[in-house]
């Protein structure tokens, strides 16, 4: 491992291997998400890092913001044995698939500060006792709530439910609003609520359990929230995060559900008609489950088939330092994933909520299960959430079909609860 990815085999890449350019300077292809002011922001970190190692060219590559989409796109590349892109945006559910695949490189050879991180996203981010991925920014779902429409947020999902109402009779278009549309952010607004009602989609032992009463009732809520209350517009079934963001910009809605990242964003008033009047709050329950913010986010890997190991680590070991990531907090509202950084004054001025209470959210965030199929068995739940809030399915006998199909596809795979390589973490 050592030999492999040593200095000197790097430097010796850069004369034999290619992945230079005509100035002898190593390339490092980068796909990175784009999302708000994200590009900008990195952009600029990026030149810095080039001037730190001038001998380092960046080059970045365009990919849809949408995760499915981006994680289409990486399949491909990668499937092919592409070294190009030689880094790679990884969001949390995608490191034991990359890494069960031998698409990326396990990083312990570089001796990463796992210490430094938060437990949680480290773990998401280990494969059969490696480390292949380092955490970038971490992502938690929040309520959005307008201060100019009420004085404190809402209490329990009830609450949320008659606040919204209310509002839409004063006028307001819409209550609430979240990512309905057939992806990935579509089961992490159902996490929340699944939380919210005391359920899970695995239980501790990997065993499928969507299909239980407490699932029935969240998901029973989401589409009484649409066709019940009205609380929720239709149109939301084809949204996902900046389609939400656009309208609780525009001061159409009265809640939003959506990720930290939104909060800079609304807060500038030159583009925000809700800037001054807005405030983020934890995700409410029901009275007998928790308030629940999915654990999401950014990771940085590297392609297994880079020509350059040792360039790419030190992009990723730049874009994770404790200046960047208070940065990134400040300009864009990512939250860092070392928990040191969240004693630091600085922090407060970027964030949607106190540092304090950010980190307690992000240390209760309930993550996705950490599978290697965890990308299948979230396209099969997709697909009967969405039929259920479409109304073409109940939600009971939508989750008792996602259910046995994960359950089928886990079997068909081997990693079923009970089966050996189901215990190979
Ligand atoms: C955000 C989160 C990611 C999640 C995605 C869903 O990008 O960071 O974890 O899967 O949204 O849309």
């Amino acid at each position: 491992m050592q030999a492999r990815f040593g200095t000197l085999a790097a430097v010796a890449c850069i004369v034999a291997c290619g992945g230079g350019d005509e100035d002898g300077r190593q390339v490092i292809t980068f796909p990175a998400s784009a999302v708000g002011a994200e590009a900008e922001l990195l952009q600029e970190q990026l030149e810095r890092f080039m001037l730190e190692r001038p001998d380092v060219r960046i080059v970045r590559r365009e990919t849809p913001d949408a995760a499915d989409q981006r994680h289409q796109l990486y399949v491909q590349w990668l499937n092919a044995r592409a070294s190009d892109p030689d880094i790679l945006q990884l969001d949390v559910i995608w490191t034991p698939e990359f890494a069960a695949a031998g698409w990326i490189l396990p990083l312990d050879a570089f001796a990463p500060p796992v210490s430094e991180y938060f437990p949680a996203t480290v773990a998401a981010n280990r494969w059969d006792g490696a480390l292949y991925a380092l955490p970038w920014f971490v992502d938690v779902g929040m309520l959005y709530w307008r201060t100019d429409l009420f004085e404190r947020p809402p209490a329990s999902l009830e609450e949320l439910s008659r606040a919204a109402a209310r509002s839409r009779s004063d006028g307001t278009r819409y209550g609430m609003v979240w990512q309905g549309a057939r992806y990935e952010g579509l089961v992490t607004v159902f996490l929340e609520h699944l939380g919210a009602f005391g359920g899970q989609i695995m239980d501790a032992d990997g065993r499928v359990v969507v299909d239980s009463n407490a699932a029935v009732r969240a998901l029973r809520f989401m589409a009484d929230e649409i066709y019940e209350t009205g609380n929720v517009p239709r149109a939301a079934l084809t949204w996902q995060e900046e389609q939400t963001r656009f309208v609780f910009q525009n001061g159409q809605a009265a809640f939003m559900r959506n990720w930290p990242y939104a909060y800079p964003l609304l807060r500038d008033s030159a583009a925000s008609r809700v800037a001054g009047r807005f405030a983020v709050a934890p995700m409410p329950a029901a009275p007998e489950g928790e308030p629940t913010a999915t654990l999401g986010g950014s990771q940085l890997a590297i392609n297994a088939n880079t020509e350059n190991p040792e360039a790419a680590y030190a992009v990723i070991e730049y874009l994770t330092r404790p200046e960047q990531m208070l940065e990134r907090a400040r300009v864009v509202g990512q939250y860092p994933t070392r928990p040191a950084l969240y004693g630091r004054p600085e922090l407060a001025r970027g964030l949607s909520v106190p540092p304090d209470r950010a980190r307690r959210i992000i240390e209760r965030a309930v993550p996705r299960p950490v599978t290697p199929v965890y990308t299948q068995l979230s396209q099969l739940l997709q697909i009967r959430l969405h039929r259920a809030l479409t109304g073409q399915q109940e939600p009971r006998a939508a989750l008792e079909a996602a259910a046995a199909e994960m359950r089928a596809l886990l079997e068909k795979v081997g990693l079923a609860p009970g089966e050996s390589a189901g215990a190979r973490r």
